[in-house]
């Protein structure tokens, strides 16, 4: 426990000795969502395999490297890929970049994230807000002894998902003419994709979309203090619901086609996030 801090200190610091700039929103992009890092200016690119004791994703289209660079005049640390317990990686592990983030000053995270549909009224590309999860991943990055040097035991998630930031970001969606759904997002471990009576269970317990992510880094977030904002891209209806099998092909390709309205909704949300953390 007490090393996951240090590490942390130890990461957080060799991020922030590669630029000038001190981000106080940390960003994730999931799946095929990867792009926006590209369009930053005044950008530091490192690979996670040149931040210690930074995890590494093997998941096909995750680029793997922080990016800490100005969305317009905010700056960001903007992680391109994540890892994911499917890939062998503990709960801790997954977690440790909120950690890192924690560490280097951030204060607010976006995190975006792939996921299958399962609400009806939902289709492929579809956006959706993440208004509360439901955590089937049978772990927690919080097991084991407390460190109250990242926050207190038990930490409340009645409001995991600020309700202010799901505000801000309806309203500039509204603005762009962006459709923006709102959902409860079901986190399993994968990394096989459910099987119909999975998601048939899943709608009947309150899920809206289903994925195999954020979760964990929401629980690690939140016990550092650091409030969030998530947001999914529907990248395919959930098993079942459509009379064809699903393909992790299929998840990048639709990345790929929201991205121009995703990026831009990422964009006009960031100067309100900012505004709110006085940064
Ligand atoms: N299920 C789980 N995770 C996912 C899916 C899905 O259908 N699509 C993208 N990530």
């Amino acid at each position: 426990m007490d090393e996951q801090f240090t590490l942390a200190e130890t990461a957080a610091r060799s991020v922030l000795e590669r630029t000038p700039l001190r981000p106080r929103i940390g960003l994730v992009l999931g799946s095929g969502l990867g792009g926006f890092a590209d369009s930053l200016d005044d950008a530091a690119r490192i690979p996670y395999a040149e931040i210690p004791a930074f995890p590494r994703s093997t998941a096909i289209g995750h680029a793997g490297q922080m990016v800490v660079g100005n969305a317009g005049a905010v700056p960001v640390a903007v992680m391109q890929g994540r890892v994911h317990l499917y890939e062998g990686y503990t709960a801790q592990e997954v977690a440790f970049p909120m950690r890192v983030f924690s560490r280097m000053g951030i204060r607010s995270v976006i995190l975006t994230n792939a996921a299958g549909g399962i609400n009806l009224s939902y289709s492929q590309g579809a956006l959706v807000l993440i208004r509360d999860h439901i955590n089937l991943q049978g772990q927690n990055p919080l097991t084991g002894a407390n460190d109250d040097r990242f926050g207190m035991c038990f930490p409340d998630m009645t409001q995991a998902y600020a309700r202010a930031y799901r505000e801000m970001a309806r309203e500039e969606a509204n603005k762009l003419g962006t459709m923006l759904h709102e959902g409860i997002y079901a986190g399993l471990l994968g990394p096989s994709y459910e099987t119909p009576a999975e998601i048939e269970y899943l709608r009947r317990i309150g899920a809206d979309l289903v994925g195999m992510s954020t979760v964990c880094e929401v629980i690690a977030a939140r016990h550092t203090g650091i409030k969030v904002l998530a947001i999914s891209c529907v990248t395919n209806m959930a098993a079942g619901i459509l009379d064809q099998p699903l393909s992790h092909a299929e998840v990048m390709e639709t990345g790929e086609r929201v991205k121009t309205t995703f990026e831009a909704l990422l964009r006009a949300v960031l100067p309100r996030v900012a505004q709110d953390i006085g940064s």
